[in-house]
């Protein structure tokens, strides 16, 4: 069994402690919320109309000495970006590797969490979006992108009201990719849309004045960011490093593969 500690207890953190208690292969040891949450102090299993679980969720500023308190082989965040400091120094001090899926970190977050687990030697699963399609959509996108450098690119990506970061994080992943393919200089811009309850939608349109060409990829349920989180937590916890998912699914060398494909 792989023990595994939650970070963030909102609509996706919950989809992973149900998918947690229902695992044989993971189990829940540990789960954390913001300071001052009103989710402190209850059952892990209570908050999600489940059973008692006899795990206790705490506020974040209790990481130290929760993860001290039980065993934890990966940690998986889907919180918020104003905890990751916290977050990576308490994994340090109990050298735990984490799978770290919340967005919106900043250009020197990104620098300073990168060096961090470097530096520290922890192993970290860096997803902003952690689905295996996005993933392979990304490795798609860099074939088209060198085939096709003369076309205009433009993305979109669509997700519920309440989404805080704009643009997502992985449509700028995906603007980084193909700016990387696309002849020096090419910028790719990013439209977003929040409504409703899109769940998550980003659609690459690329046209020439000829023809267009879409992809779409569409996740329907938060299950989707689950599967991929706990594929990441199965691939980090025997690794030291920085990760992504094009690491975990092996798409960094079917990447490769496919640019001297067309080169
Ligand atoms: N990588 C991916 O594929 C992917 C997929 C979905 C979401 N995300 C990202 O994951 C994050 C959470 O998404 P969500 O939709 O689940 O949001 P959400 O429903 O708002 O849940 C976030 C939860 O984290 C808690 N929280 C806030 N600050 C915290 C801190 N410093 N330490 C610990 N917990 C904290 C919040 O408050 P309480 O503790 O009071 O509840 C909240 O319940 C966002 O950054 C989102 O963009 C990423």
């Amino acid at each position: 069994m792989i023990q595994v500690a939650v970070c963030g207890v909102g609509r996706t953190g919950s989809e992973v402690l149900r998918a947690l208690l229902d695992s044989e292969r993971f189990h829940l040891t540990a789960a954390f919320c913001s300071a001052g949450s009103e989710k402190a102090g209850r059952d892990a299993g209570e908050l999600i109309n489940r059973a008692n679980t006899g795990i206790i969720i705490h506020e974040i500023t209790q990481i130290d000495p929760g993860l001290s308190e039980v065993p934890v082989d990966v940690l998986i965040d889907f919180s918020n970006p104003t905890g990751t400091k916290t977050l990576l120094r308490a994994c340090k001090k109990h050298r735990i590797p984490a799978v770290l899926c919340t967005t919106g970190h900043t250009e020197a977050d990104m620098l300073w969490m990168t060096d961090f687990v470097r530096h520290n030697k922890l192993g970290v699963v860096y997803a902003p979006n952690v689905t295996l399609g996005v993933n392979v959509l990304l490795a798609a996108l860099r074939l088209v992108a060198r085939a096709l450098p003369s076309f205009d690119y433009h993305i979109t990506e669509t997700h519920h009201s309440k989404k805080y970061d704009i643009p997502s994080g992985t449509a700028k992943k995906i603007a980084a990719a193909l700016e990387e393919e696309l002849p020096a200089g090419a910028e790719v811009p990013i439209d977003a849309v929040r409504a409703g309850g899109y769940v998550g939608m980003h659609t690459v349109l690329l046209a020439s004045d000829y023809e267009r060409l879409s992809l779409t990829h569409e996740s329907f349920s938060r299950r989707a960011f689950v599967e991929g989180a706990l594929t990441a937590a199965e691939f980090i916890v025997s690794r030291i490093g920085w990760y992504e998912m094009e690491d975990v699914l092996g798409m960094r060398i079917a990447a490769q593969h496919a640019a001297s494909a067309v080169s």
